[in-house]
């Protein structure tokens, strides 16, 4: 359990998911969010900030910035996930844009003016990458010296044994492997640790249609009825009962780290497969035997791979974080954050 507050920069590509952790990010106590990055993914990355900006304001948080980045992958072709996240990026609402803009500076000025501030100020950033891991392979890329204000990385993505977007990759590594083969690789060469939450437990905590209810019944177009209604979106498309926070719960996972079971392990990153590009090979080979005879040898960027989720738990923080936010007063009219 974390004591005190955790400064949180996200970097997402809402995303109805992306929007549910955003919402989580901006209403937990414990959670000082300090900015949010956004970059292609889901939806293409001007969609993306309408989207970022639309959840913030729902959650009172105009103070938070948010700076538009990579609108494409380092070297991949761009996909979208419009297919799952509808037309808008974030489940087709209707909800009315912000009248508030991005940030003037690129995604990666934002990230390493906040990691210098970071630095300076002796309270290090944990960086949840919530999307392609673009923005972030050019930050530590561009700027390495920003590692001083970086504390760890929680990303979602990657799996270490199923794919979505391909029968072998995870969306957000498919979408940029090299970006994600870069951020692993420099993490490793800056000793930044690195967590990954990935399919192995991201589909696990889920919130239920009634529960969506009552967080709509929250209304005044608040972030609880944002999220409510994200829910609902999901449980219609996929014509179930229940709606997996995704994304948020990575989230989650840093509020209360002892909600994943993790396991420290050796990770590469596939480039080059015909069939299994952008795949996470996560080493779990538990005896040297095999290492000895190898020709690969052993991969030397080492991240703690969420392997288990106390899913009805993370699911509960999560819930109970959002429909708080529908009786409390939201927060007192922010200052202009400087970062
Ligand atoms: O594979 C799931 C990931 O891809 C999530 O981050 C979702 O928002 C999409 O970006
Ligand atoms: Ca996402």
């Amino acid at each position: 359990m974390i004591t005190g507050t955790v400064p949180v920069v996200l970097d997402v590509d809402t995303g109805v998911d992306d929007a549910c952790a955003i919402a989580f990010a901006a209403l937990h106590p414990r959670v000082d969010l300090t900015a949010v990055t956004c970059v292609g993914g889901n939806a293409p990355v001007d969609d993306v900030v309408r989207n970022t900006l639309i959840v913030l304001d729902a959650a009172g948080r105009r103070d938070v910035p948010v700076a538009r980045g990579a609108d494409r992958p380092l070297l991949e072709t761009p996909v979208d996930a419009r297919h799952v996240h509808g037309a808008d990026g974030m489940g087709d609402l209707g909800w009315a844009p912000s009248e508030r803009t991005a940030d003037p500076r690129h995604a990666v000025e934002l990230l390493r003016d906040v990691c210098a501030a970071a630095a300076e100020s002796g309270r290090k950033l944990t960086i949840v990458p919530l999307a392609p891991l673009t923005n972030i392979a050019l930050l530590l890329r561009t700027h390495p010296d920003a590692v001083a204000g970086i504390e760890r990385i929680v990303f979602m993505g990657g799996a270490a044994h199923v794919g979505n977007a391909t029968a072998s990759a995870e969306f957000n590594v498919f979408h940029d492997p090299e970006a994600a083969a870069i951020v692993l690789g420099a993490c490793h060469e800056l000793g930044i640790d690195v967590t990954m939450y990935g399919l192995d437990v991201f589909y696990d905590p889920v919130i239920t249609r009634e529960q969506a209810d009552r967080l709509v019944a929250g209304g005044h177009h608040g972030a609880a009825e944002l999220a409510g209604r994200l829910a609902h979106y999901q449980c219609d498309r996929f014509g179930g009962d229940a709606a997996t926070i995704g994304d948020a719960g990575a989230v989650c996972a840093v509020v209360e780290p002892d909600l994943i079971r993790t396991e420290v392990l050796p990770v590469r990153i596939e480039l080059a497969g015909a069939w299994s590009r952008g795949r996470t090979i996560v080493d779990r080979r538990d005896w040297t035997g095999d290492l000895a005879h190898d020709p690969h040898g052993e991969a030397p960027v080492r991240v703690a791979v969420a392997l288990g989720v106390d899913a009805a738990r993370a699911a509960r923080l999560w819930y109970d974080t959002l429909l708080a936010s529908t009786t409390s007063p939201g927060p007192a009219e922010p200052t202009e954050r400087s970062a």
